[in-house]
């Protein structure tokens, strides 16, 4: 099939080569020139394991291409929708500036019997708004979630756990779908579940799906406030909990809490348009999801202001970890970040080091002192704070001879991932997160 990619951010990049990887005719649409000229010679703008090497296949099959020019979509079968849709600034909703210039490019070159396919997490209702839009063209709207994970993105779209599909009704519904069981044929082969929904379920299932694993995180990290206070293991409680299959370990990591481009910014939109709707009590509990979630972080300088005596200042930490999370250079609401800026913010000598991010952090915080190694990020500090559970901080570090290079054998694990028994042995004063 013919297909187009508008946005190549994340999402729509990684959609476009995977497009292309099963046989389809790509071209991937991006405002950006350097990131256009970038993904047109095979370098991924991000870090995305994989990615290099689907794009390096697809440019040189031909199939895939990518282009500023959005009149070079026009004789595509379907146009994925794959652009931001940030956090408005100054309030909680989303800001579908993107998606609406999006639509006002490809508007002029659709064709009736086209198929747009919105993949951007949107505020329930925005489909009904462009479908209204399109309805003159003779194009039809489907929406189409996109639920990949950062760091997995190549795996998670060639071989996603479902497919949902938001169509109209009737025929025009059914051909819509149609057109998208062909476009995903092989994974839908290989026996991936494809669900055909309304428009508005199809925009609901990615908002709920990112509420309920935003709210198992932050109850778990409740579950750690409520450790803290009475001497209790939330690692220990986590597996305990997680051996019933009706709740399951996966997703009930404690430590600093969820961040990134997504989970942050689509609980507060989600909870924005519900309130909108005049249903804001339904999910009332997504402002305390959000507030557990930011006093981890809060939790996290404190405890490292208090195994240091109870004063940061003039202290030499080393911050191991920038990123969001591992196998990711984002740093968009980057709970590791914040919490190296804090502990500047009170006067800290702080070094970060991250095998993926340093560029994307000094970016945003030239503050902040990085160093590329792990090692030389260790020397000389007085603390360490563990904030991406990178496998380098994780497995690949070693008690003793980190405990070598630091000025004290302090650890702060923010992402309760050490084993705190092989760093205690080791001379470490080791620090959990509502862990014993
Ligand atoms: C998430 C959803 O998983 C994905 O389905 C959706 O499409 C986009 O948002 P992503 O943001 O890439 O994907 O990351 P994810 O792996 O879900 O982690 C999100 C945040 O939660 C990270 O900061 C991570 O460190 C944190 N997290 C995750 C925990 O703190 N504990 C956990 O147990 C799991």
């Amino acid at each position: 099939m013919h297909l187009s990619v508008i946005g190549c951010g994340y999402l729509g990049a990684v959609h476009a080569a995977a497009m292309a990887s099963i046989g389809h005719e790509v071209v991937g649409v991006d405002v950006d020139a350097g990131k256009i000229a970038a993904l047109g010679t095979g370098r991924a703008p991000f870090f995305e394991p994989g990615l290099d090497e689907l794009l390096a296949t697809g440019l040189a099959t031909g199939r895939l291409r990518f282009t500023t020019d959005v009149a070079e979509a026009a004789d595509a079968d379907i146009h994925f929708l794959a652009v931001g849709t940030p956090q408005a600034a100054g309030g909680h909703a989303a800001d579908l500036r993107f998606v609406d210039a999006a639509i006002d490019a490809l508007l002029p070159h659709l064709r009736p019997g086209r198929l747009v396919a919105g993949k951007s997490t949107v505020p329930v209702g925005t489909a009904d708004r462009i479908a209204e839009r399109l309805f003159p063209t003779g194009a039809v709207l489907a929406w189409n979630p996109e639920f990949l994970r950062e760091g997995w993105a190549v795996h998670d779209t060639i071989t996603p756990d479902r497919i949902v599909v938001g169509v109209p009704d009737g025929a025009r519904g059914e051909r819509a779908a149609d057109l998208l069981r062909a476009a995903y044929a092989p994974a839908i082969e290989a026996d991936t579940p494809f669900l055909v929904t309304d428009l508005a379920t199809a925009e609901l299932v990615k908002g709920a799906a990112n509420a309920f694993l935003a709210t198992k995180v932050s109850f778990i990290n409740a579950m750690a406030e409520i450790a803290e206070a009475t001497g209790a293991d939330v690692t220990l409680l986590a597996d305990a909990l997680g051996h019933d299959t009706r709740i399951g370990r996966r997703y009930l990591g404690s430590g600093i809490g969820f961040g990134g481009g997504c989970l942050p910014k689509d609980i507060r939109a989600f909870a924005a348009r519900a309130e909108e709707l005049g249903r804001g009590e339904s999910v009332g509990f997504l402002r305390e999801v959000d507030a557990i979630n930011l006093r981890r972080r809060e939790r996290a300088v404190q405890l490292t202001v208090d195994a240091l005596g109870g004063r940061a200042h003039g202290k030499r930490i080393a911050v191991l970890g920038a990123a969001f999370k591992p196998f990711s250079d984002d740093i968009r609401d980057s709970p590791a970040l914040e919490v190296a800026v804090r502990l500047r913010g009170l006067g800290a000598d702080v070094v970060v080091t991250d095998p993926a991010a340093l560029d994307n952090a000094r970016a945003v915080h030239p503050q902040l002192e990085y160093v590329h190694g792990r090692d030389d990020a260790l020397r000389g500090a007085d603390a360490v704070v563990l904030v991406t559970e990178w496998d380098l901080y994780r497995r690949e570090m070693d008690p003793q001879s980190a405990g070598a290079l630091v000025a004290q054998r302090i650890i702060v694990d923010g992402r309760n991932c050490l084993d705190a028994d092989a760093w205690r042995s080791a001379g470490w004063r080791y620090h959990g997160m509502g862990r014993r």
